[in-house]
């Protein structure tokens, strides 16, 4: 019985973190990501240029704005956009608020802003945390 509960748990876990609805037999050379996965990109894009500024101690700093659209893009699969998203979409935009005009560290602001990433995708996607979590800067 444990082995079958295990197994069942890996099961989900992969199902999980593939992150990846579509049907199986689909071969990976068709894949197209979604909107919302290229917004994604550009938005781990965004963040790993902010990082490399702020480690680079410099004034100019390149503020993500990718996330803008984050509730409009299609996504991979229909009705994920639900008001758990929104929630979390709005708390990932008020991040960027205050990472560009808020107060205190730089560092601190800025890894708010890549902890909301990690809560949603808590929530919705959880392949990616781990690339995810190698954006943190240590304080
Ligand atoms: C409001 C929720 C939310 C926030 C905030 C969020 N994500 Fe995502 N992310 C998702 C969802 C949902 C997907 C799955 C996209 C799809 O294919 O529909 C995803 C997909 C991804 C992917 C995989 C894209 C692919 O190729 O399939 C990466 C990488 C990623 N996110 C990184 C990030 C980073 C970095 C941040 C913060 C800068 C972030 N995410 C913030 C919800 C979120």
């Amino acid at each position: 019985m444990r082995i079958l509960i295990g197994s069942f748990l890996a099961l989900a876990v992969l199902g999980f973190s593939a992150c990846n609805k579509k049907p199986v037999q689909e071969s990976p050379d068709v894949y197209e990501p979604s909107e919302l996965a290229l917004l994604m990109h550009a938005m781990e894009a965004e963040n790993l240029r902010l990082r490399d500024s702020i480690l680079a101690g410099s004034e100019e700093l390149p503020f993500p704005k990718a996330f803008t659209h984050l509730t409009e893009a299609k996504p991979t699969q229909e009705g994920t956009i639900n008001t758990d998203f929104h929630a979390h979409a709005n708390a990932y935009k008020l991040a960027m608020e205050r990472l560009e005009f808020g107060e205190g560290p730089i560092t601190t602001r800025y890894n708010v802003g890549i902890q909301a990433c990690v809560n949603c995708h808590n929530s919705f996607c959880n392949g990616p945390i781990p690339r995810i979590k190698k954006l943190f800067i240590s304080e």
